[in-house]
């Protein structure tokens, strides 16, 4: 009996010892022991952590908050069709920058609090630009082909991104009401309608009505503010849409600023719901297959003399 009791206590003292020499062996020096310490501790500096400088050790740090949303997200779409690569640098850290390759139509989520900039290519030349926090950007190809980072996307992947934010100068905007004839018995739509300048104008110098259309909330309540300063909130309507699903029937007039690719993915609902006879006016990007519908065009300058097009319309 006492032999089989020294056996089973020899046979449990055997197995203890296996199993503090497996675990001393088996985990020292693994590669994934290392960059979770990296992760979790991202003050390890290059001469402590044997993984430092390589790719795989991006930076903990921005690792941690590319992954956690938070509100003050910065988002980067591509909207160039091709796979686009860029430098994220968090400032004052160059050792923590990343590498990134963002394919077609996808949104690249920084969530915000760490001032960073954004390196890419164009040609030979490098272009950086800093990233300021919550706000979304998007690459495109500008007129002359070439990477842009614009500023502006809504991010929403239920809807077209039919271009960035960027005004049309009050010039234009007059040109382009005056050439649309507007007068107090039109109903102005602007489909993406920014900072809703253009039906804020066309209702205070020509007591219009209008609705502005836009899929970005920022820009919705920039226009209700801009409608509220001039006095024509009983005029007006802005509405958070899909410019591309709302209903534009009571249209008399339509304005873009829209990309060309977008004004033809756009042409099919004005064909659909516009009435015969309305007006659509469109600033520097024709309306491709309405060449028959073009009844006017205008070509003026800017305050800092760069030429804009303007594109008449009747449906
Ligand atoms: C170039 S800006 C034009 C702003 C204004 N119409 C002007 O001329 O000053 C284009 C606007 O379209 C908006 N937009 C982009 N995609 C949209 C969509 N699917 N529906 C509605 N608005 C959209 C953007 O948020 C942006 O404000």
């Amino acid at each position: 009996m006492q032999r089989r009791i020294l056996i089973v206590l020899a046979v449990i003292l055997i197995c203890i010892v296996g199993i503090a020499l497996y675990m001393t062996v088996g985990t020292s020096g693994s590669k994934e022991t290392l960059s979770s310490e990296l992760k979790n501790n991202p003050s390890m500096d290059a001469a402590e952590n044997p993984l430092a400088g390589s790719k795989e050790n991006l930076s903990a740090d921005l690792a941690a908050f590319t992954l956690a949303p938070q509100k003050k997200e910065i988002t980067i779409r591509n909207m160039t069709g091709v796979p686009v690569t860029y430098i994220l640098k968090p400032l004052g850290s160059d050792k923590n920058s990343v590498e990134k390759t963002l394919a077609p139509q996808d949104i690249d989520r920084l969530s915000g609090g760490i001032e960073m900039a954004i390196v890419f290519h164009r040609n030979e030349s490098e272009i950086l630009y800093w990233l300021d926090s919550g706000k979304p950007y998007t690459f495109r190809f500008d007129e002359n082909d070439e990477l842009e980072l614009y500023d502006g996307s809504h991010g929403s992947s239920d809807a077209e991104d039919l271009a960035p934010f960027v005004p049309t100068p009050m010039i234009i905007v007059e040109k382009m009401l005056e050439m649309a004839k507007v007068d107090k018995n039109d109903i102005v739509f602007d489909l993406g309608c920014g900072d809703g300048r253009i039906v804020i104008t066309a209702a205070k110098k020509h007591g219009a009505h209008g609705v502005g259309i836009d899929i970005d909330p920022r820009r919705i309540e920039e226009s209700t503010a801009g409608a509220r300063e001039a006095g024509v909130e009983h005029l007006v309507e802005f509405r958070l849409e899909d410019a591309m699903k709302t209903d534009i029937s009571k249209a008399t007039i339509v304005t873009l600023y829209l990309l060309t690719k977008s004004n033809e993915l756009l042409r099919p609902v004005l064909e659909k719901k516009l009435k015969p006879g309305v007006f659509v006016v469109s600033h520097n990007y024709r309306i491709p297959g309405w060449d028959q519908k073009e009844i006017d065009f205008f070509s003026i300058l800017d305050a800092l003399g760069e030429e804009h097009y303007i594109y008449l319309y009747q449906k």
